[in-house]
């Protein structure tokens, strides 16, 4: 067989000549036979794998229908308010599948306020969608309240997400011909429980918590883009839903009123919401009380520092991270003085509200010794006298 030196034959020429006969290289030249033969293997493997693909999930999605019919209602005492088990997404798309999740586990407990961040394509959408029902997996489990939904029929499915999750996504999605009040009421439409009447308080009530009963009779178009997702998160609680599933809700606000929505998202917290977020904002990472980090369709271990068992090195992570908090805490209260200035005395319990709870509840010190430290380091003209702070 001739061949040149610097032309070696690869295992896939030589599979080739064993199964036709005819040589690869032939006078120093790849033959154009074997390029057209080569190509059409290719197009048989990714047919073949797709194949793999679709009757491996067909038999996974057999097998999880079986058990969802087996553990229907585990439901009732449930550990975690959320359970995501070895999560799958794998998207067809023409000849190609594509991986969007390759095995997520995590847990969601009420009261979380969870932020899940990564670059794009990293597979948050993905998660968010399958977490709110919006989408089924490939593969693995996601219990809500204890009940596997994992594999839900469309029907099913919709019932959960109309009575159990709440949605606010990054463009507000209201019905532009509807007043505030007849968008926060669109949900209560499913719901047998109230009378008319009953709807119509319930969105009041909803829009006084998000500081809009005001504006209870405006159409979207006469609202601002904060006011517009301020009544989203109203309509988001309207069922009263045991997760509320935010994606890039501050994407499209600038970054004064994205502030002003987490302020509200985090006070709705403290009263016991519980929240999924997604987001390229990093601010919305200082006020989620868990922060995960997603990468290629995985979770990577980086901020999950709660439910793991803590390394040396994941302890000076962290200890960097509140001396971290502590130089974002000193400008934040600076950002608060600015823009009280003239002000003879100011609560401290102000200062603090004015603080994301990601940073205050994770400094290396007291909030009070903090802001002496910087009282000082500043020779700034003010004291701490009790639950206040005096300016002179
Ligand atoms: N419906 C779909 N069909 C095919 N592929 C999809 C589909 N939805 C998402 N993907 C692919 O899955 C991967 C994860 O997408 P996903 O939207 O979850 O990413 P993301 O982290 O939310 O990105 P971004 O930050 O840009 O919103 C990407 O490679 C994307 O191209
Ligand atoms: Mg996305």
């Amino acid at each position: 067989m001739s061949e040149t030196p610097n032309m070696k034959r690869t295992p896939i020429m030589e599979q080739y000549e064993e199964e036709t006969g005819k040589l690869a290289i032939w006078k120093g030249e790849i033959s154009k036979q074997f390029k057209k033969w080569e190509q059409q293997k290719e197009k048989e493997e990714i047919k073949k794998q797709k194949l793999e693909i679709i009757s491996e999930s067909r038999v996974e999605k057999k097998k999880m229908k079986k058990e969802v019919k087996e553990d229907k209602i585990v439901g009732k005492d449930y550990e975690h308010l959320i359970v995501v088990e070895n999560l799958h997404k794998t998207y067809l798309l023409g000849t190609t599948a594509v991986a969007a999740l390759r095995g997520i586990d995590l847990t969601i407990d009420k009261g979380d306020f969870i932020d899940i961040m990564g670059p794009s394509g990293s597979g948050k959408t993905t998660l968010l969608n399958l977490i709110g029902g919006l989408d089924t997996p490939t593969r693995g489990k996601i219990f809500l309240e204890g009940r596997n939904i994992s594999m839900l029929n469309d029907n099913k499915l919709a019932e959960i997400r109309r009575e159990r999750i709440g949605f606010v996504f990054q463009f507000y999605n209201l019905l532009p011909q509807m007043t505030a009040m007849e968008n926060v009421m669109v949900p209560l439409h499913f719901s047998g429980d109230l009378s008319r009447r009953g709807k119509r308080k319930r969105a009041m009530d909803l829009l006084r918590l998000v500081g809009l009963d005001e504006r209870a009779h405006h159409t979207p178009s006469e609202l601002s883009g904060g006011e517009q997702q301020r009544v989203a998160i109203a309509r988001a609680f309207a069922n009263d839903p045991s997760v509320v599933i935010l994606d890039e809700v501050t994407g499209d606000l600038d970054s004064k009123t994205g502030i002003m929505i987490l302020n509200l998202l985090r006070d709705l917290n403290k009263r016991g919401a519980t929240f999924v977020a997604v987001s390229h904002d990093a601010a919305v990472s200082e006020f989620a009380n868990k922060v995960l980090h997603m990468r290629d369709g995985k979770l990577t271990t980086e901020g999950e520092i709660g439910g793991l068992k803590e390394t040396k090195i994941m302890e000076s992570t962290r200890k960097r991270g509140t001396e971290i908090n502590k130089e974002k805490c000193k400008s934040k209260i600076f950002q608060y003085l600015f823009l009280n200035q003239g002000k003879t005395e100011i609560k401290m319990s102000e200062i603090k509200l004015y603080i994301p709870t990601g940073i205050i509840n994770n400094l290396p010190e007291h909030f009070e010794d903090i802001l002496q430290e910087l009282i000082y380091d500043n020779n700034l003209s003010a004291k701490i006298d009790g639950e206040l702070l005096i300016l002179q």
